[in-house]
């Protein structure tokens, strides 16, 4: 399975923090966000990573993260977002990277206490389909929200009003190499951009989604509410911490 960091977009919820520079090269406590989820998947044991990035300050992830030697990897694959056409958008590019091989994508701004390393395992085991991490919040009118029956996720709605249940869907997800077919039949949302919930919910159509309760704390970082929030629960407890 290969790695992929969604690091694009304009990062307007941070305005004036993102304006010269790209959202997830601000300083989570000790380090720059992006070394969370790059981290996350090296701990899951991925070691092809692809990083998607955009906007502003494209060139500096070169000069802060190389070949990727700080997190043990020989290699790091970068490519750019031209325009703000969404995290699906985003994912598009990664269909040669791939190259068939299902792929663990993780949204740059997301930072989680412990190690996906089971979740990972068990989409190796599941082969096709895809796989998403919930996590219940207090805010889920801010996410992707599942809407259950039972056991079963019918359907995610996309930052709902009213949302069906108190769970979010989190940034971290794993797809087969038919991510990319689905992509490609995808029209653009209400905001103009690409949507993952719609790619979520291809899978949910065609009875190929399964999904996990992330374990640890979650939280994402692209306000300045959560990003003040990633900033106390990184300090307090750490990151991407190891299964016991
Ligand atoms: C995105 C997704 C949303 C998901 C969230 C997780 O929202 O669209 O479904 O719950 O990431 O961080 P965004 O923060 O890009 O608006």
């Amino acid at each position: 399975m290969k790695g992929v960091v969604l690091a694009g977009g304009l990062g307007t919820r941070l305005h004036p923090l993102t304006k010269v520079t790209n959202k997830h090269l601000l300083p989570v406590y000790d380090r720059p966000m992006i070394y969370y989820p790059i981290q996350a998947l090296v701990n899951a044991g991925i070691r092809e990573i692809l990083l998607v990035t955009g906007g502003n300050s494209a060139g500096d992830f070169l000069k802060l993260l190389g070949n990727g030697k700080e997190f043990g990897l020989q290699h790091l694959d970068y490519t750019y977002q031209e325009g703000e056409g969404g995290i699906a958008d985003a994912l598009r590019l990664a269909e040669h990277f791939a190259d068939h091989e299902p792929v663990c994508v993780v949204l740059g701004d997301n930072i989680i206490e412990r190690n996906i390393l089971h979740a990972a395992q068990s989409f190796r085991e599941q082969k096709t389909g895809a796989k998403i991490l919930l996590k219940e919040v207090k805010d889920p009118q801010r996410f992707g929200v599942p809407v259950l029956d039972g056991n079963k996720v019918v359907r995610i709605e996309e930052k709902p009003q009213h949302p069906r249940s108190s769970y979010a869907v989190t940034g971290i997800y794993f797809y087969d190499a038919r991510v990319f077919e689905i992509i490609k039949t995808l029209k653009p949302s209400g905001r103009g951009e690409l949507e993952i919930t719609d790619v979520n919910n291809a899978y949910i159509e065609g009875g190929q989604l399964t999904w996990d309760i992330l374990e640890g704390w979650w939280t994402d970082a692209g306000t300045i509410e959560s990003l003040f929030l990633a900033n106390q629960l990184v300090a307090k407890t750490g990151a991407n911490k190891m299964e016991p």
